[in-house]
């Protein structure tokens, strides 16, 4: 190891020896090359400093720094936890210190234990051609090259800071993939056909240059996140000119496209809530429980494009609230003792539409995310139930 003293890396190989075993146990670490991949990789290398998080006392997260100066055994032990490292908080422009900070995480070092998984659910054979897009920390490019060796590796990263570290990252350990620099979405045909897609991103759907870059027989996994904020974790086979799969749960989620274009949430809510108190309450046909469910949310994320969601709790009251981008709205407001009542406003009617959602997803027989499938041509994403023919609605951008 080049610049790590000699007793780190006995400490740091004992660490990974661990995370090694807690993966195996949990299931995600499930092939001898992925162990020895996972072994070959000293995660600290790839983050020498990261932001822990804490739990404020308004319920906003809070960043704290560590690094490898403060406290050397600590960060040595944490950087092999299995645990989401932030690395950078809106887009770099906030840097914690000692004091807790807000901020939105921009990137991070994944867990290992979705890192692994998402390797292992990617089927990679000896000599596979793979594209990750999110380079991130560099951590997750690092394992491939450590399977795959670096000439079959080739990683998108939207931030040119983050790629330049990552470059050198990779490099003090031997490795020299193919590290580009731009929007994920357009892959990168230079070093295609690729046989293994790999997003650690989370976009909105399947980009049409991946299907283009793909390699007959390739394999595509990747987390899609709707404007609920809705995951759903799909592993794709590529065929002539199209790929298709079905979903296999939301557990497996990352920051979103940094190419998405998000509403501002503070205005719409504030109109919401200035015009919440005029709004006649109704009966609601729907129980708080379906409006939390994941695969009612990925399904209900289809039906109301656009539309996002939050969750306030105050003096005993659950708001659900639901805010569409041409402000309508819509907030189920649940009580600690049971009851309930919905109210809406604006252009549409929102609940009304939730209602409806609620209403086929129900008739359908509450369908976990595994009953879906989707199928990515060059110009759509169809999501379907049980079988392609049973179409359930067309992703967005
Ligand atoms: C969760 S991190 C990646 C984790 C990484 N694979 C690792 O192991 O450290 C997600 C990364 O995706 C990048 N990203 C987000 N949107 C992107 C896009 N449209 N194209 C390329 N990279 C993107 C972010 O800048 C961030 O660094």
């Amino acid at each position: 190891m080049s610049d790590i003293p000699d007793g780190i890396e006995a400490t740091a190989h004992g660490l990974r020896l661990a995370l090694a075993k807690e993966l195996e146990h949990g299931g995600s670490l499930r092939t001898p090359e992925w162990r020895d991949a996972l072994l070959a990789v000293p995660r600290h290398v790839f983050l020498p400093s990261f932001y822990a998080a804490l739990d404020g006392p308004d319920g906003i997260t809070r960043y704290t720094a560590v690094g490898r100066d403060t406290d050397p055994g600590e960060w040595l032990r944490l950087t092999y936890r299995n645990t989401t490292w932030v690395t950078q908080l809106d887009h770099g422009a906030t840097k914690p210190g000692g004091e807790p900070v807000t901020g939105t995480p921009t990137s991070s070092s994944t867990l290992p234990g979705v890192v692994v998984r998402m390797l292992e659910d990617l089927d990679v054979p000896d000599g596979a051609n793979v594209l990750e897009v999110g380079t991130g920390t560099g951590y997750s490019t690092a394992l491939l090259c450590a399977r795959l060796g670096d000439r079959y590796v080739t990683s998108v990263e939207h931030d040119a800071g983050l790629s330049a570290a990552d470059g050198e990252r990779l490099a003090s350990i031997g490795h020299r993939p193919r590290l580009v620099v731009g929007d994920g979405a357009e892959g990168d045909p230079i070093n295609g056909p690729y046989d293994r897609i790999i997003a650690t991103y989370s976009p909105g759907r399947v980009p049409a240059a991946w299907l283009a870059q793909a390699a007959p027989g390739a394999v595509i996994v990747v987390s899609l996140v709707g404007s609920l904020g809705a995951y759903g974790y799909v592993k794709l086979h590529v065929g002539q000119g199209e790929a298709q799969g079905r979903f296999i749960d939301s557990d497996v989620s990352f920051m979103p496209s940094r190419e998405t274009e998000r509403p501002e949430i503070g205005p719409l809510m504030r109109a919401a809530v200035r015009s919440r108190d005029d709004a006649a309450g109704l009966a609601p046909a729907v129980h708080p429980d379906t409006l939390d469910d994941p695969a009612f949310l990925w399904i209900a994320q289809l039906a109301l494009p656009g539309t996002t969601r939050l969750r306030l709790a105050a003096d005993g009251v659950t708001g659900r609230w639901f805010l569409g981008p041409d402000g309508s709205w819509a907030v189920l407001e649940s009580r600690s003792d049971g009851t309930a009542r919905a109210y809406q406003g604006g252009p549409r009617a929102l609940w009304a539409e939730l209602t409806a959602a609620a209403s086929a997803w129900l008739a359908d027989g509450r369908p976990g995310l595994d009953r879906y499938g989707l199928t990515v041509a060059p110009d759509t994403n169809t999501v379907w139930l049980d079988n392609p023919g049973n179409v359930a609605g067309v992703l967005g951008t």
